[in-house]
């Protein structure tokens, strides 16, 4: 076995050892610290991430190969300062616990307060106890070296996997994909190991901005609580779990509802649903069906009453799918799904159905407070008009108008004045008491306000325009001006 003593005397020798640094990626002032590291029985894996070496091909290596090419480089001392790489323990059971540890994706449970801990902590402790050995030796050496330059566990674990995995499957694997796989691994044997955290150092778990709970505690209490250097694990870990997950995609299009009694999304009170279904609910039924997500989002250009139909092109809404098990539809599949779509329901259809980006989503909400709507309105009078009487809200253009938020949504939007504006109307009698009305506006006006004022809060209104009560009958959004997602031809 190797003391720290003997390490000590290292540095003054540097200049007269073979380099070896061709083959192992280690440089003379590594040697003390491979040196500490190899004799309490760490991996030699772990010996090259704690002398920081980023050549990739290191870690890949057979374990045997690179435990002796160690011991070679460390005995290419001088006599005195040879060393022997006979340890009582053989080192290779440490690479397992230490190389894998760190991707461990189980809750700990040793301790109520630790439930919300940074899951990695348990090999953590032990990485951490290798480190204030190897900051000792460095010390010594005048070089200031970081926790953070270190090459951690779960980045030589990824070196070592993905070639493999490649190997196997005959697809790269890297760390940009949104194929995820998760390996959870357990190691019952240290599983407790970080407990002592808790009762040493109690502020150690108060969540902290980039600060773990190892950054927290001081090395004299991490010393007096936890052995150093770390024992050897007894046990391999093992793979307890791998989870695969998809990152989301997006699908945008189109809806037109031609319902008076469907909400745009569920309409649940108290627990209770007010409505059978909603837009979102009839289209995303069938996406979910197709992409075999886990859960979905949807969101949309604005949204209609209720009672409010939205003809025309249609209103723009994408759905995020979460972990898909499908990724793709080509143009000829996506024809079908909105065909499935269309069918299933005579309250929706969908049109210009596809694959977009999450950036792209962007695109239906930016501006939305400049687009334009257009809508047709159903009015009826108290008093009997005439075609003459309601022509000339046909050359009212660019009305301005003051809307207080309405009494019907107070209860969830803030009290406030705005202004919109009424781009264009055109008007159509159809009898004494009705007629229809056609408004361009801007996004964001409340119609129904405008025609039966609101009881004053929105100024002008038709009443006020007409000089008589009038009332709203009927709404239609006839376009949303958004030009987002792109029209497909069909
Ligand atoms: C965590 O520990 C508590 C108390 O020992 C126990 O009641 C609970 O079931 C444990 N939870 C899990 C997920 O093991
Ligand atoms: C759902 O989508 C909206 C809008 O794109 C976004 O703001 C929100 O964070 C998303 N929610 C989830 C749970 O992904
Ligand atoms: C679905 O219905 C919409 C609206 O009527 C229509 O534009 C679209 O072409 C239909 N799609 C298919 C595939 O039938
Ligand atoms: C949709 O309905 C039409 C007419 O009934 C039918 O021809 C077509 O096969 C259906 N398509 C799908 C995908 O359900």
């Amino acid at each position: 076995m190797i003391s720290g003593a003997t390490a000590k005397r290292f540095p003054h020798c540097l200049s007269f050892f073979v380099d070896f640094t061709i083959m192992i990626a280690l440089t003379e002032k590594d040697r003390p610290v491979a040196q500490r590291l190899l004799s309490f029985g760490a991996c030699p894996r772990c010996v090259l991430r704690f002398c920081r070496v980023g050549l990739q091909a290191s870690y890949r290596r057979p374990h045997k190969e690179l435990l002796s090419e160690l011991c070679e480089f460390l005995q290419s001392g001088r006599d005195e300062n040879k060393l022997s790489c006979e340890t009582e323990n053989p080192p290779c059971k440490k690479i397992k616990l230490e190389s894998t540890k760190e991707i461990e994706e189980q809750t700990l449970n040793g301790s109520h307060q630790l439930s919300h801990v940074d899951n990695n902590i348990n090999a953590a402790v032990e990485n951490y106890a290798a480190w204030l050995l190897v900051k000792e030796e460095i010390g010594k050496q005048d070089l200031v070296v970081e926790k953070e330059d270190l090459v951690q566990i779960k980045e030589a674990y990824k070196w070592i996997i993905h070639p493999l995995l490649l190997e196997e499957l005959g697809v790269p694997a890297d760390g940009k994909s949104l194929f995820e796989v998760c390996v959870v691994f357990a190691h019952p044997e240290t599983d407790e190991d970080c407990c002592f955290l808790a009762s040493a150092c109690p502020g150690c778990f108060k969540p902290t901005k980039n600060k773990q709970a190892l950054d927290m505690i001081s090395e004299e209490d991490f010393h007096r609580n936890f052995g150093s250097p770390p024992s050897l694990p007894k046990t391999p870990c093992i793979a307890v779990d791998i989870q695969c997950t998809n990152g989301a995609i997006f699908v945008a299009g189109r809806y037109n509802k031609y319902s008076r009694t469907l909400p745009q999304t569920p309409w649940i009170i108290d627990g209770e649903r007010k409505m059978e279904s909603s837009v979102e609910e009839l289209i995303s039924e069938h996406l979910m069906a197709t992409f075999k997500a886990d859960s979905f989002n949807f969101s949309s250009s604005g949204r209609e009453d209720v009672d409010v139909r939205t003809l025309g092109n249609g209103r723009p809404f994408a759905i995020e799918l979460v972990n898909p098990r499908r990724v793709y539809l080509d143009a000829a599949e996506m024809k079908v799904l909105q065909q499935t779509i269309n069918n299933s329901s005579d309250k929706i259809q969908v049109r210009d159905l596809q694959l977009v980006t999450r950036e792209a989503i962007g695109h239906m909400k930016e501006g939305e407070e400049e687009k334009t709507k257009t809508y047709s309105a159903l009015i009826w009078t108290e008093k009997a008009i005439r075609s003459e009487d309601i022509a000339f809200l046909d050359n009212m253009k660019e009305l301005k108008l003051n809307q207080k938020t309405p009494l019907r949504v107070l209860h969830r939007r803030p009290l406030a004045v705005r202004i919109r504006v009424i781009h264009t109307m055109k008007s159509e009698y159809i009898d004494e008491h009705h007629f229809r009305l056609h408004l361009k506006t801007q996004a964001g006006t409340y119609i129904k306000e405008f025609v039966h004022g609101d009881f004053g809060r929105t100024k002008p209104n038709i009443g006020s325009l007409l000089g008589m009560t009038a009332d709203i009958l009927e709404l239609d959004v006839e376009s949303v001006d958004v030009d987002w997602p792109p029209a497909l031809d069909n």
